[in-house]
């Protein structure tokens, strides 16, 4: 089109360049005038673990940097990750007894419940305060709702549950809970539970496109979850992408104020494609083994860990993520100017 425009010589060519995009990115004031994207500190949520009974915070061994608090490191943690200026902080406990019914999760005063008063205390007003709402922490066969008597998980039995949890979550203080379970008919369930008591305001965001990804594995050690067979029977097969558009329509349908990929860097074109398709924030989630892989590399010296995190981010940011989950949220946060 317009490139040909008239400014060939005769014999088609020109004798040098005559666009030369490299202008722009002469130095650094071109390059960020002209930058299409750019994360901010805003986007980004910073996930918190807080662990039942724990004396001193304990690192997770699969996540260097990453930390079981204690109820005293999570206060701490909680507020530096908000003076750093994250968008956000979402909550996960890890309770010290599991059972096959995940008790602890619609326990008023079970650990998660406890995590939100706290940090809800220290920075409620600061941030947005996010629980996530599933069993898999709380169940001692590790998977996301309870067992039906063949041992397969009960889809309308474990919704029963999400929406116990969410109404305990909300009287502790979240502000958005994030139902992660895949379980059919979860949001709306979870609607109907929060506005019968009077939870209109606690918005929803569905893990809508989860799909069962081999990148979860160090959260597995995170919540210190075994988990016996797999989770293929309700989170997506990696290789569907139509199947993304049918969850995040009916998380919607049900009542979602936003939706979520999960994981974010193996999935771009599916995150690109929800983006395009709705028009509500679309969350990814940098999971566990995207943290670990990157951690992992750059601690043996073969990647630039800062800016391999940065062009991480970026690009999912790029993909169209206005809401980034990453455990390098805080410190993430604090390397951008604001
Ligand atoms: C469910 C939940 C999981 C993650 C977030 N919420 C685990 C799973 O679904 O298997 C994974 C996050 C990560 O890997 O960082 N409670």
């Amino acid at each position: 089109m317009s490139i040909a425009y008239g400014h060939n010589s005769a014999s088609g060519l020109s004798p040098v360049p005559f666009y030369r995009p490299r202008r722009l990115r002469r130095t650094p004031a071109l390059r960020r005038l002209t930058a299409e994207t750019r994360v901010s500190a805003a986007n980004l949520v910073q996930p918190l673990f807080l662990r039942e009974g724990l004396k001193e915070p304990r690192e997770i061994s699969s996540m260097p940097g990453v930390y079981q608090h204690t109820r005293d490191t999570l206060r701490k943690a909680a507020v530096e990750a908000v003076d750093k200026g994250v968008g956000a902080l979402m909550l996960f406990g890890i309770p010290e007894h599991k059972d096959p019914q995940g008790s602890g999760a619609v326990d008023p005063d079970g650990i998660l419940q406890t995590a939100l008063r706290d940090v809800s205390e220290e920075v409620g007003d600061a941030t947005v305060v996010i629980g996530d709402i599933n069993l898999d922490e709380y169940t001692d066969h590790g998977h996301t709702g309870v067992l039906d008597a063949d041992g397969d998980v009960d889809n309308d039995a474990s919704i029963e549950l999400y929406a116990q949890a969410a109404l305990v979550q909300a009287e502790a203080g979240a502000q958005v809970v994030a139902p992660s379970g895949m379980m059919d008919g979860q949001v709306r369930r979870i609607r109907e539970a929060l506005d019968a008591a009077g939870h209109q305001s606690v918005a929803i965001l569905g893990y809508s496109a989860k799909y069962a990804s081999h990148y979860y594995g160090p959260f597995r050690d995170a919540v210190e979850s075994t988990l016996t067979g797999d989770r293929k029977g309700y989170q997506q097969y990696p290789g569907n992408i139509r199947e993304s558009l049918r969850e995040v329509d009916l998380d919607l349908a049900e009542g979602a104020d936003m939706v979520m990929v999960k994981p974010a860097l193996a999935y771009l074109d599916i995150l690109s494609m929800i983006a395009g398709h709705v028009d509500v924030p679309v969350a990814a989630y940098q999971v566990s083994g995207e943290y670990s892989m990157i951690e992992a590399a750059a601690a043996k010296g073969w990647i630039d860990r800062d800016n391999v995190i940065r062009e991480s981010l970026t690009s999912i940011h790029r993909a169209g993520a206005s809401q980034i989950i990453t455990y390098w949220a805080a410190e993430f946060a604090d390397s951008l100017d604001r």
